[in-house]
């Protein structure tokens, strides 16, 4: 593994692998083990988009690993003035250990890849979330013990958390069902994956999808970049939402995971997010330690 571009490019041995560093980088941290694989190394962090968790859980995973993380908003970089991303790429090749981007196009994150010489990690795309996918699949393993075999059922907006978490979760082996108004879809490329596995359905059915789900998913109706289509979004998506209605045909111990930001009674009704808090903000946290073990797997060679 050279770079975290997206799901697709990870094989299930890769997503174990980062798994099970992730635990014990979280167990060490836990019992104030010192782990300093990344002793003089820096991550630039180049933020297109607003973040709160990956801004925050990047920069202090690199301190606990002993390294140095670079806030570089595009604002400020010449990349907002128009310099071409390939010569970006080049540039911070020569002072940098590895990028994490946070941007719009997937191409961008690719181009960095294909330009520069270093490892480069999507800390979210339009396209895809891989950052957050391996976070969440800790944490249903954390609570469930196993990935293989639960199934995972999504409701809401075919975007860059779904593109990335039915590549994800199908990868270790979860059956996924997937609940979406026509129009909003997952992208082609990953219902063409998708279309691979007996274990994936996708419907505009709520109640269909949830039926004995183990983990119940969704994400916000309008992401980055979409607030203009804010209000046509909250009409399309009516009823797409994780409630107590829902819960009621999933397994009885069914958890519920939200990547955050949350828009409570958009996407999921403040009663079921403070119903699974513990969930969801265990999730927020275990990205810190999946983002470490990915550092740790890309730099420290
Ligand atoms: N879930 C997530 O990526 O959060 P931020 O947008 O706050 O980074
Ligand atoms: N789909 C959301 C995820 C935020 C973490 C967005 O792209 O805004």
């Amino acid at each position: 593994m050279k770079h975290l571009l997206k799901m697709l490019d990870l094989s299930k041995e890769e997503i174990v692998d980062i798994l099970n560093l992730a635990d014990q980088l979280k167990y060490e941290q836990k019992h104030g083990i010192k782990h300093h694989h990344l002793a003089g190394k820096t991550l630039g962090m180049i933020f297109q988009k607003a973040s709160t968790r990956t801004r925050v859980s990047f920069e202090v995973g690199m301190f606990q690993l002993g390294g140095h993380a670079l806030f570089l908003s595009s604002n400020d970089l010449q990349i907002g003035r128009g310099e071409p991303v390939q010569d970006t790429a080049r540039v911070l090749s020569r002072y940098l250990d590895a990028i994490m981007i946070r941007t719009f196009e997937q191409k961008e994150v690719e181009d960095l890849a294909e330009y520069g010489n270093i490892p480069i990690i999507n800390g979210l795309t339009d396209f895809s979330h891989p950052c957050q996918v391996l976070a969440d699949l800790m944490t249903i393993r954390e609570y469930k013990g196993r990935l293989e075999g639960l199934k995972m059922c999504y409701i809401g907006d075919g975007n860059n958390m779904a593109n990335s978490l039915i590549v994800g979760c199908l990868k270790m082996g979860m059956t996924v069902s997937f609940a979406c108004p026509e129009q909003y879809r997952p992208s082609q490329e990953v219902l063409d994956f998708a279309s691979e596995f007996d274990c994936f359905t996708l419907t505009t059915d709520v109640m269909e999808a949830s039926e004995k789900a183990d983990v119940l998913i969704t994400d916000v109706w309008a992401s980055m970049g979409q607030e203009g289509e804010a209000l046509q979004r909250r009409k399309a998506f009516e009823g797409y939402q994780i409630n107590e209605k829902v819960l009621s045909v999933a397994k009885s111990d069914a958890m519920v995971q939200h990547c955050l930001p949350a828009h409570r009674e958009e996407e999921i009704s403040g009663e079921t997010f403070e119903a699974h808090a513990d969930e969801i903000f265990d999730e927020a946290e275990n990205r810190l330690h999946a983002q470490k073990a990915v550092m740790v797997k890309l730099m420290s060679k």
